[in-house]
């Protein structure tokens, strides 16, 4: 049976006013049109054309360690399950949807089960997403139950990287290595550098913010104009340098295809930073990744960056209280878009599966103390974001657009030792325009994913 499509609400790239969506997006000048950030019209847009279309993160393969365990997520505005099989122990992906009258099957955020049973009327499905039993089952005539045909429905394409599940509905999508690019040199930093893997620890920490979600994206592109400002207070108790060029050292890497991120470098130091992990873990970076990569490693101490189109992630070392030594920890987070001015954020805390019981004491103390969203930074950030949107809405303010014009002029890098476009500095916005390009392209563009560059 056909799937009904929803109403295309725009043509091409114009949308019903007759604006073009080319007209939005100044990538050359870094100007941005204040109305991508909460018009109705340009959110239906974003689900149809980017988060209906792109790899999107479902959660850690470490979510479901055991046959039978699952998770709730959301994929492009639709409820989903995320299981591993209590047969195949393999991880599966469906909407969360019972085929009889559509009711959510599940509906723990995470349980262990040995099947999936709705809860209107008992349809009962298996692990792997099969239908199993109907409600009275003899009262159906044999052409009216082909229960083969009954099953959860599947996520299109599944796929995973060191452990990261991903998802997407769009049968063309090409496969995930492809999506993400030169990006994968990044999260082989991130996630690939321990011989023992990562896992979870506890569930994702789930909070609602009224802003547009781009407004996290464009300031986990590798903003590090609003530290001294922003985090202004952090600076006064001297929890971050008093310096504002203290900031400003790094390498901001466009990977071309809408995956950003920032390295930003700690003062000379011999025995190098790998990030301020502690020896073993060190140790294990340098068996597990290449030369390249453990030089990267060395010289740096903090990453940000961003998966297009909505997943971020913080490689932090700082101090979480007064005067105390800073840790380092890892957390990831997605931005799920819940309306043009409400995203429910996910954030994820990772650890190396052989971290000693300290490190991981004072990693996950310090992520939860400084951008757990009770974080003494978290609130700063998103009192700017709820902000921006309020004030970005207006007819007056849409007149004028948003200016990204920090550092266009400069010049790559060559010698930067991973892939990308790698800009030297820690102050510019070449990176968030990197980003809005290729939004740009996923909301005008048939093939989005193709191999063209752009700036
Ligand atoms: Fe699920 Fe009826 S809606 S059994
Ligand atoms: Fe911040």
């Amino acid at each position: 049976m056909a799937i009904i499509e929803r109403p295309q609400s725009s043509e091409g790239s114009l949308l019903r006013d007759g604006t073009d969506l080319h007209d939005l997006v100044d990538a050359d000048f870094g100007r941005i049109s204040r109305r991508i950030y909460g018009d109705p019209e340009i959110f239906e847009l974003e689900m149809e054309r980017i988060f209906r279309r792109a790899w999107l993160f479902i959660g850690h393969e470490s979510e479901v360690p055991e046959p039978g365990d699952y998770v709730t997520r959301d994929l492009a505005g639709e409820p989903i399950i995320m299981v591993r099989d209590d047969d195949t122990e393999e991880i599966g992906a469906f909407l969360n949807s019972c085929r009889h009258r559509g009711m959510r099957v599940c509906r723990a955020d995470k349980d262990n089960v040995a099947f999936m049973r709705c809860a209107y009327h008992g349809w009962t499905y298996a692990t792997n997403g099969d239908l199993r039993a109907a409600f009275a089952e003899e009262l159906y005539d044999e052409e009216h139950l082909k229960k083969e045909e009954l099953g959860l429905i599947p996520v299109t394409k599944v796929a995973s990287y060191h452990g990261m599940v991903f998802g997407t509905w769009d049968e063309n999508a090409p496969d995930l290595e492809d999506y993400l690019g030169d990006m994968k040199f990044y999260l082989d930093l991130l996630v690939g550098r321990s011989p023992t893997g990562f896992r979870v620890v506890g569930a994702p920490q789930v909070w609602e913010v009224n802003t547009n979600w781009k407004f996290a994206t464009d300031n986990f592109t590798g903003d590090n104009a609003h530290l001294p400002t922003t985090h202004g207070s952090m600076v006064e108790l001297q929890m971050l340098p008093p310096d504002p060029m203290a900031f400003s050292y790094g390498t901001m890497i466009d990977t071309t295809k809408g995956h950003v991120l920032h390295m930003v470098p700690g003062p000379p130091n011999p025995d190098g930073y790998y990030f301020g992990l502690p020896p073993e873990q060190v140790d294990g970076l340098k068996a597990t990744l290449s030369q390249a990569h453990q030089d990267i490693a060395r010289d740096h101490f903090i990453s940000v960056g961003t998966v297009f189109p909505n997943l971020s992630y913080l490689q932090v070392m700082v101090s979480s209280v007064m005067g105390g030594p800073p840790a380092p920890f890892l957390n990831w987070r997605m931005w799920v878009p819940t309306g043009p001015h409400s995203t429910k954020i996910y954030s994820w805390f990772f650890i190396e599966n052989n971290a000693s019981a300290e490190y991981l004491k004072d990693s996950y103390e310090c992520y939860v103390r400084t951008f757990g969203p009770s974080g003494i930074y978290e609130q700063d950030d998103m009192e700017n974001w709820e902000e921006c949107t309020r004030v970005n809405v207006g007819k007056i303010a849409q007149q004028y657009d948003l200016h990204h014009g920090m550092n266009m002029h400069l010049e790559p890098n060559p010698d930067w030792k991973g892939p990308g476009i790698a800009y030297p500095t820690s102050y510019g916005e070449m990176t968030q325009v990197a980003y809005y390009a290729n939004w740009l392209r996923w909301m005008t563009e048939d093939d989005p994913t193709s191999d063209k560059v752009q700036k």
